[in-house]
């Protein structure tokens, strides 16, 4: 199984963000594990983050998935969470991907649509790129 691991750091707006992608051949098709994060500190460490948004990508099917969005509460309502998906949107669109899935529970469904995600009624969450 061939497993190639490709690692960036990104500094923007005097904040650390990283993006880290492993890309794994598996059983049937590729997938792509991806992981972009935000240290207020300004040191990266990958297992000490304030916020991070996990996501897979299946390129051939051309789809995404989220399977985690998370920020501190001290660093909550300052937009981080936005940049991080939308950071996320641009690594999955630069891998092929058309249509972004995952799951938010109800108390999150608000914070979804803002970011233009529709809701199904089984707390399915999707966009189109
Ligand atoms: C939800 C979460 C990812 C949002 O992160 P954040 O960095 O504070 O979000 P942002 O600042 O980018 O907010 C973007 C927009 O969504 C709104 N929003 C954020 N959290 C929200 C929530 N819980 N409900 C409704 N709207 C929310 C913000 O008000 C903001 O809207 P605005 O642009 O009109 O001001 C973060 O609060 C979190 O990780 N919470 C913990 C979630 C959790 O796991 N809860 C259950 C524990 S089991």
């Amino acid at each position: 199984m061939a497993e190639v691991t490709y690692q960036e750091e990104i500094r923007e707006f005097g904040d650390t963000y990283g993006v880290q992608e492993e890309l794994l051949a598996a059983d049937t098709k590729p997938l792509i594990k991806g992981t972009v994060a935000f240290w207020d500190s300004g040191q990266v460490n990958w297992s000490l983050y304030d916020a991070r948004v996990y996501y897979r990508i299946y390129p051939d099917d051309k789809e995404g998935r989220i399977l985690d969005c998370y920020v501190v509460p001290k660093f909550e309502g300052r937009g981080i969470a936005t940049r991080l998906v939308q950071i996320s949107e641009e690594r999955m669109k630069s891998h092929g991907v058309r249509k972004i899935a995952g799951s938010a529970q109800r108390e999150l469904h608000a914070f979804w649509r803002k970011l233009g995600y529709s809701i199904h009624p089984d707390n399915e969450i999707e966009k189109q790129l």
